[in-house]
């Protein structure tokens, strides 16, 4: 079973993914922490994030064993992760690497921005998860904080939207939903809310009880 989670960030959908691949035994890829360590790749070598040649070297040399993903959440790597993810020779590079993971046995839940509609277009099962970016922006600067790192609520809504825009409006794989998606809204759910309307959806299309 292939699972395709799609949505902007601090959506819920990386947590979502994460609980919906432990509870089915299911592989499980942040695809976000690809682009975010080409991004901080060009970061440490001291290239632009919008250098496209460096960009694609960066992509090329990859090595998902050895991510860490503390250091790849940083917000500074955010930002160029969106730029590096708005080029396409980049994403064509990583395609191969997301599609073999993708059709592991015994299956797995990816989440990114266009699983459904690029990387795994004959899904099982397609969610696009979405919050309002106020609701966003506060899980975002919660978990900063969590972390011990001092955010400004306001800075952190304005980086979202600008992100928001980024990767809605490129040309290469835009975040949309696919048109045979589930729509679930987290605005007003907690995460455990989240996650049961997530199985519930998951179930109806894997009884026959909603449509695939
Ligand atoms: O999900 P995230 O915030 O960790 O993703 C970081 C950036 O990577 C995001 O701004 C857009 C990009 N991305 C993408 O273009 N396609 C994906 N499948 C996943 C992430």
């Amino acid at each position: 079973m292939i699972i395709a989670i799609d949505g902007p960030a601090a959506s819920g959908k990386g947590t979502i993914a994460k609980k919906i691949a432990s509870i089915y035994r299911l592989h499980h890829l942040d695809t976000g922490l690809i682009y975010r360590a080409v991004a901080k790749a060009m970061l440490d070598a001291g290239h632009s994030p919008d250098n496209g040649k460096e960009a694609l070297a960066a992509a090329i040399a990859l090595d998902p064993a050895n991510f860490d993903e503390a250091a790849l959440k940083a917000p500074a790597v955010s930002e160029a992760a969106s730029v590096v993810a708005a080029n396409p020779d980049v994403r064509q590079a990583l395609m191969n690497y997301q599609r073999a993971f993708a059709t592991k046995p015994p299956g797995a839940v990816l989440d990114g921005r266009d699983i459904g509609t690029v990387i795994a277009p004959d899904a099982d099962v397609k969610l696009f998860v979405v919050a309002t970016p106020e609701v966003r922006a506060a899980r975002r600067v919660m978990e900063l904080r969590a972390r011990g790192e001092d955010t400004d609520e306001h800075e952190v809504l304005a980086d979202l939207l600008r992100r928001d825009e980024r990767d809605s409006r490129r040309t290469a794989a835009p975040l949309k939903p696919a048109p045979d998606a589930h729509l679930l809204d987290t605005t007003h759910l907690s995460i455990d809310a989240a996650f049961r309307a997530a199985v519930d959806i998951i179930e109806g299309v894997r009884t026959g009880r909603k449509r695939r």
